[in-house]
């Protein structure tokens, strides 16, 4: 393991360093000073988000968190960590820095000078992808948002807390985008992004995944695994896009979103190192009694969240992923680094389809089929991830194994989406389905044998029963740091 994935800091940028202006209420590095009606409208945006924030984020009053923000947008130090007050953070608007001579990369406009502006044509569909994504991260804090009050330590309430002002950010960074380019229409969209609530039967969250309740800390991390992964790929695509802006945001919203997914990461190994150790302490696989999340339950737990996640990609073949690409709008995972014509109007791939109960394979159009490719690229990054966990089983003396359920299982998106599929991939039909599938996903008793054993620890350098703690803390500073400080007396 790198010192990257075991503190949490961030790939290492590219580009020149670039300050952020901390004088400005809103800290920037766009020059927000120097537009002076987008700097009001922002400024006017600004006290919706804080009260969306004190209504719907972290539920658990807190003194101050040692957090991380974000000074600059080039290569070292980019982020400074210090204790503050939540409501305190400084949300901003950060890019990463322009590239003059960058091109569009991909599509029919390939070759061409990138967009500074969105051009007329292509305006409603930049929209709509700059409102899906921003709608998934202020999603995600409030999921979370109850999450504060059963933390295993005080170090993970840290990274919780993290997480969730991250998110807030990355809501900022879509926001600055419609209002800066998308005029009157853009600034109901950044309205409604705070009017859209997970879980709400009204106005719910776009995305399927963004409304279901995060319940446990399992849950948690596996989200933070899967689902912020989905994120890191969704980023990456944008991150290719013709409209300059966009890829820029994106490009540093990714390097904020490699710690979301360290914790996911850590968060399940630590898991599985404790379940590991009580299942040998005790002799049985069986250790809810012992304190422990027994390993056929974290199978379940991670076969939940890997099947909402693919979901997110779409459907594995649709004219609108094509359009995308073909438009410059949103290129492929590492676009630069593939050895094509990054036209495709040629290219061709595989795809699995199920017809009279068996999963088959045909040719298709690659344009056709790009969501496909982004979906195949996150799977083998799940991957890793598993192969870890295992590891940490293997040096358990342990014969079992964790693994990633078929594409197929518990689809409600896409081709698969109507058909039982089994985590073997094999197609069932509904009555072994229903018999079966209290073995493949967490049942309500699952769920809640989980959650007694969520009981807060808030004692500095203490960790809950069923998780063990980390190898380091959180930017050199020792396990048992005060990461966080309560708001309540006689709680630390
Ligand atoms: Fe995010
Ligand atoms: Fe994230």
């Amino acid at each position: 393991m790198s010192i990257d994935s075991r503190t949490g800091a961030a790939p290492t940028p590219t580009g020149p360093l670039s300050r952020v202006d901390y004088s400005e209420r809103i800290p920037n590095n766009v020059d927000l000073a120097g537009d002076r009606r987008l700097q009001r409208a922002l400024e006017g945006w600004q006290p919706k988000f804080l009260d969306w924030w004190k209504q719907l984020g972290p539920a658990l009053p807190t003194k101050d968190v040692y957090l991380r923000t974000a000074i600059a947008v080039g290569r070292d130090g980019w982020a400074h960590f210090d204790h503050v007050p939540m409501d305190e953070y400084r949300w901003g608007i950060f890019l990463a820095e322009r590239d003059p001579d960058r091109k569009v990369n991909f599509g029919k406009h390939k070759g061409e000078p990138a967009w500074q502006e969105v051009p007329g044509e292509h305006r409603a569909d930049l929209m709509r992808l700059i409102v899906v994504q921003g709608d998934t991260e202020p999603a995600s804090v409030e999921q979370q948002r109850i999450l504060g009050r059963t933390a295993p330590s005080i170090y993970d309430l840290r990274n919780l807390f993290q997480v969730n002002v991250e998110e807030g950010r990355h809501l900022w960074a879509m926001v600055y985008l419609l209002h800066a380019y998308f005029g009157r229409e853009g600034r109901e969209e950044a309205e409604q992004l705070l009017k859209r609530n997970s879980g709400d039967l009204d106005a719910p969250r776009i995305l399927g995944a963004f409304n279901e309740e995060t319940t446990d800390w399992l849950q948690f991390f596996m989200f933070t695994y899967f689902t912020d992964r989905d994120g890191k790929y969704q980023l990456g695509t944008l991150k290719e896009s013709a409209f300059d802006p966009l890829a820029r945001t994106c490009e540093f919203m990714l390097k904020e979103e490699a710690h979301h997914m360290f914790v996911g990461t850590t968060g399940v190994q630590r898991t599985v190192e404790r379940t590991a150790e009580l299942m040998k302490m005790h002799g049985t696989a069986d250790i809810f009694p012992h304190g422990g999340i027994p390993l056929d339950v974290i199978q379940k737990y991670l076969n939940f969240q890997f099947s909402v996640s693919m979901d997110l990609f779409g459907s594995e073949q649709s004219t609108n992923a094509g359009n995308y690409y073909t438009s410059g709008l949103k290129g492929r995972w590492m676009e630069t680094r593939r050895k094509d014509d990054h036209v495709l109007l040629d290219a061709t791939r595989d795809m699995r389809y199920v017809e009279d109960g068996q999963i088959r394979t045909k040719t298709v159009p690659m344009l056709s089929a790009l969501n496909l490719d982004l979906r195949d690229e996150y799977v083998a990054d799940c991957a890793n991830g598993v192969r870890r966990w295992n590891q940490a089983l293997e040096d358990a003396g342990l014969d079992e194994r964790l693994y990633l359920p078929h594409e197929g299982f518990n689809r409600k998106v896409g081709g698969y989406a109507g058909h039982r599929v089994t985590p073997q991939g094999e197609v069932v039909d509904e009555a072994t389905w229903q018999a079966r599938v209290g073995e493949w996903l967490p049942t309500p008793q699952d769920r809640e044998n989980v959650a007694a054993l969520m009981v807060p620890e808030y004692e500095y350098g203490k960790f809950a029963g069923w998780i063990a703690p980390p190898q380091t803390g959180i930017n050199d500073q020792p396990v048992e740091f005060d990461y966080v400080h309560l708001a309540e007396e006689g709680l630390v």
